[in-house]
């Protein structure tokens, strides 16, 4: 087992009616900014419960976080921070709108001139605004975890930030908010929650047993929930499930004392950011492809997998690696994702494209760092 640091500060608040509870989470002398989304949050109710659960607060309201949140847009947001002496912020939304306001929170106490180092240069946060989190789409795990994701259209960049800084004070969890996410989006929350596990799960045997079967709950629950999601998101037993999987996949339990892999997120952001995919969607594009070109080096791992997850007790180590690869494509489809490229329009020329972004970033990715842009051209290949 490898050495590890766990710790996670964010209070879990989950259950019918959670969001009343707000009111007591904040002390009544905190300035508030609370930020959102394109506008769910008007149209589910949520907004008015947030509203009546601050109505003894001080607020102003940030709206317009958009999907792949941009530099651009969350540098307004600090503008209207710093001008209302705003000293605490409620993210309300998914995980675009929470990694947003992580980002808001370190920048508006930073004094350098160009904050957006702060997203490269993650020791430059050394303080940040305190954060709270009403999550409504479960998916990223944002709401109880230090990571978060900014994207920036003008350089075409998109790029994750890592700060103990970045923990959310509170997360509040109510499983009814979710009943009127669009199918897509329930899709996405499925397939990406399964990734988190996947990347912390999917190297090498060994290390930990109890994370192994950990992740294996986790993944097994993701298996049987998915298609009850997509049938009926309005049954409120089948989305606590799921929300609680998408918090638990991505708040640092798993990743306890195993080695991680990270490549198909890392390499995945350049489909989001050069042609517009979800960032699940680009998982789900990734990841088959990267198991085959990996297979030899993950074997022994997919052979547990193959019969702990999916159950396969005959064959050679190879037959059932290969099945097990099959299955996990075989799921994402089930869930309605397209596993190719082209499948989404994207031009043969994108595989150079990425090849050549990423020779000059240098950077290597994977368990064994292996994963860099020769690779990568490989596995783009073999997905497209
Ligand atoms: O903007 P609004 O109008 O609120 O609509 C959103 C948005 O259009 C909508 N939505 C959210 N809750 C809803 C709802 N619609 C109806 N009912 C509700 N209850 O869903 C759309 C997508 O929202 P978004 O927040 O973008 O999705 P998601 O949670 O998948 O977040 C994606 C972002 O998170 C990053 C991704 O890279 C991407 O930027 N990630 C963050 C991680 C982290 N912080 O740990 C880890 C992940 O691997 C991921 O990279
Ligand atoms: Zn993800």
């Amino acid at each position: 087992m490898e050495n590890f640091t766990f710790q996670n500060p964010t209070r879990l608040i989950f259950g019918k009616g959670s969001i009343e509870q707000l009111n007591s989470e904040i002390t009544p002398e905190k300035r508030i900014m609370v930020c959102f989304g394109g506008g769910s949050a008007k149209k589910n109710g949520v907004y008015e419960q947030v509203k009546q659960a601050l109505s003894g607060h001080f607020t102003v309201e940030f709206w317009g976080i958009e999907p792949n949140p941009d530099y651009d847009t969350v540098m307004k947001a600090v503008a209207l921070a710093r001008e209302n002496n705003i000293d605490f912020l409620l993210a309300v939304g998914g995980g675009s709108v929470i990694d947003a306001t992580k980002f808001i929170a370190h920048a508006i106490p930073y004094k350098g001139e160009d904050a957006w180092q702060l997203a490269i240069h993650n020791d430059l946060i050394k303080e940040s605004t305190p954060l709270g989190v009403i999550l409504t789409l479960p998916a990223t795990g944002s709401e109880m975890n230090h990571r978060g994701v900014l994207s920036r259209r003008k350089t075409k960049e998109k790029v994750s930030f890592i700060s103990p800084f970045s923990f959310p004070k509170f997360a509040i969890l109510d499983p009814v908010v979710t009943f009127t996410l669009p199918e897509k989006q329930l899709t996405n929350g499925v397939v990406d929650s399964f990734m988190h596990i996947m990347e912390q799960y999917m190297t090498s045997t060994g290390n930990s047993v109890l994370m192994d079967r950990w992740a294996e709950g986790v993944l097994l629950s993701l298996i049987e929930l998915g298609p009850k999601v997509l049938a009926d998101k309005t049954d409120y037993d089948t989305m606590a499930n799921f929300m609680l999987c998408a918090t638990m996949a991505l708040n640092g339990f798993t990743g306890m004392g195993v080695p991680q892999d990270w490549a198909t997120h890392r390499i995945g952001y350049e489909l989001t950011i050069l042609y517009g995919l979800d960032h699940a969607e680009t998982l789900a594009v990734v990841y088959p492809a990267l198991l085959k070109i990996l297979k030899n080096q993950k074997m022994e791992k997919l052979a547990q997998y193959a019969e702990r997850v999916w159950g396969i007790q005959s064959g050679s180590i190879t037959e059932k690696a290969d099945l097990a690869i099959q299955l996990t494509e075989g799921f994402f489809r089930k869930m309605g994702m397209k596993t190719h490229m082209k499948e989404y329009g994207i031009p043969p020329e994108a595989i150079d494209i990425i090849y050549n972004r990423l020779k000059k970033n240098g950077a290597v990715y994977g368990e064994n760092k292996n994963v860099d842009a020769e690779m990568a051209r490989k596995i783009f290949a073999e997905s497209y």
